[in-house]
């Protein structure tokens, strides 16, 4: 079995308590991040004392040790971008306008009905490698660029053939209700998901739905039908709500016992507490709310009131092609005014619960994978050198998995 004992780093970002499933944000100062060791012994943390022989040895002096960056939002694999769409965003164009002109969705829909297998996957490969230096060790995927039966059996089947091919480890969610595809409204479509669910589920190992709830996507009746289909198959829910309007689907959402809410810009502050409550995770994507120019995300009062607070890229064509978490971090801080500590734990443990993989990863505690990333500097740095990348080296299953250049030079 193969060794790596990473020594002397200036922090080890560690829970005060093993076997969190995941930790209210009220609690983020139940971390530690002292100075310390870490040992990998094959696929698995071994412990925090590494003065032994090992295989390889890193020497951290004056580095943060910290779990591998969890990304439970994103939009992979999609087909090119909407850089043109960003031009008309700048220049006062809303995202509804341009959605009801046969852009956003229905454009990146357009793009991955046109591209081949190969294209599709060549781009979502050299993303998840971008991703990989920027410390993400695992992501979801969503489908939802599909817009047809076999548009979307065949995104899930990009999913599935993209986990075989990247370093980091995948979850794959059905994203069945992201816009009302031509020729059919709402309800019609609805009926087509519920049709074609038995063989998008055949098509890859899916573990959760989703919907986008919004004056131009789904309402909340159809929520409640996703809800209803995913407690039928035993999947997770999971909803885009809140982004552009407040439309009340944040109380529904959590009735139907979804994992998470993911957006919440306009969630009012009085609507904070029933959140924070529920065990539905408040997913906060502030990449997409600087881009869009979106309102911000209640981040602070719901870390104040104790929700299960979680980041996420939201990389996707449109509204977020940001696949760095180092830089959500750093809007995250500066914009909902969370520490290094809660923005840490909201990409790394409570990121690993949304995706049912808390028990295996998401943060540093002997007998989790080795999922481990080595910053060049103080966790507080990262969002302080905000658009830096402190990743130095990232370890993915006990397996030195990138050692950025100036770095190599640390690993023996
Ligand atoms: O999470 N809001 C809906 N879905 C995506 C945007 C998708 C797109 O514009 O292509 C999001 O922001
Ligand atoms: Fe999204």
């Amino acid at each position: 079995m193969s060794t790596i004992a990473i020594t002397g780093a200036a922090q080890v970002l560690r829970p005060q308590a093993d076997g969190l499933s995941y930790l209210r944000h009220d609690c983020a100062d139940e971390q530690l991040a002292g100075p310390g060791s870490l040992l990998i012994e094959g696929e698995t943390i071994a412990g925090f004392e590494a003065s032994g022989a090992a295989d390889v040895r890193i020497d951290a002096t004056g580095c943060a040790v910290i779990p591998g960056l969890v990304d439970c939002h994103t939009h992979l694999p999609f087909a090119g971008w909407r850089e043109r769409e960003y031009e008309l965003k700048i220049a006062g164009e809303s995202y509804e306008t341009i959605a009801r002109a046969g852009g956003g969705i229905r454009s990146s829909a357009r793009s991955l009905a046109e591209s081949t297998d190969e294209r599709v996957l060549e781009q979502a490969q050299g993303l998840a490698r971008e991703m990989l230096a920027h410390g993400t060790t695992t992501f979801e995927c969503k489908s939802g660029y599909g817009l047809s039966p076999e548009g979307e059996v065949r995104s899930v089947a990009l999913a599935a053939t993209l986990r075989e091919s990247v370093t980091q480890a995948t979850r794959s969610t059905a994203l069945l209700a992201h816009a009302v595809p031509e020729g059919y409204d709402r309800s019609s479509w609805m009926d087509e998901v519920a049709k074609m669910l038995p063989a998008v589920l055949a098509a890859g190992d899916v573990s959760a739905l989703d919907i986008y709830v919004e004056s131009v996507a789904f309402s909340n009746d159809d929520l409640r039908r996703i809800g209803e289909l995913a407690a039928e198959h035993g999947l997770d829910l999971r909803a885009h709500v809140e982004q552009f309007n407040w439309n009340g689907s944040v109380p529904v959402a959590i009735e139907l016992g979804a994992r998470s809410v993911d957006h919440l810009a306009c969630l009012p502050d009085d609507r904070v507490a029933e959140l924070a409550e529920s065990e539905t995770a408040a997913v906060l994507l502030p990449g997409a709310e600087f881009l869009g120019d979106e309102r911000l995300a209640p981040g602070r009062a719901l870390a104040d009131a104790g929700a299960i607070c979680v980041l996420g890229s939201d990389l996707n064509p449109g509204t977020s092609p940001v696949l760095s978490l180092p830089l959500v971090i750093g809007l995250a801080v500066r914009r909902y005014r969370w520490s290094a500590l809660e923005a840490l734990l909201a990409c790394t443990l409570n990121a690993a619960w949304v995706l049912r993989m808390s028990d295996t990863i998401g943060s540093l505690e002997a007998g989790k994978r080795a999922d481990v990333v080595v910053l060049d500097g103080p966790i507080e740095r990262i969002a302080y050198q905000f658009g830096r990348n402190p990743v130095a080296a990232v370890i993915v299953g006990g397996q030195l998995a990138y050692v950025r250049p100036d770095f190599v030079r640390s690993v023996r």
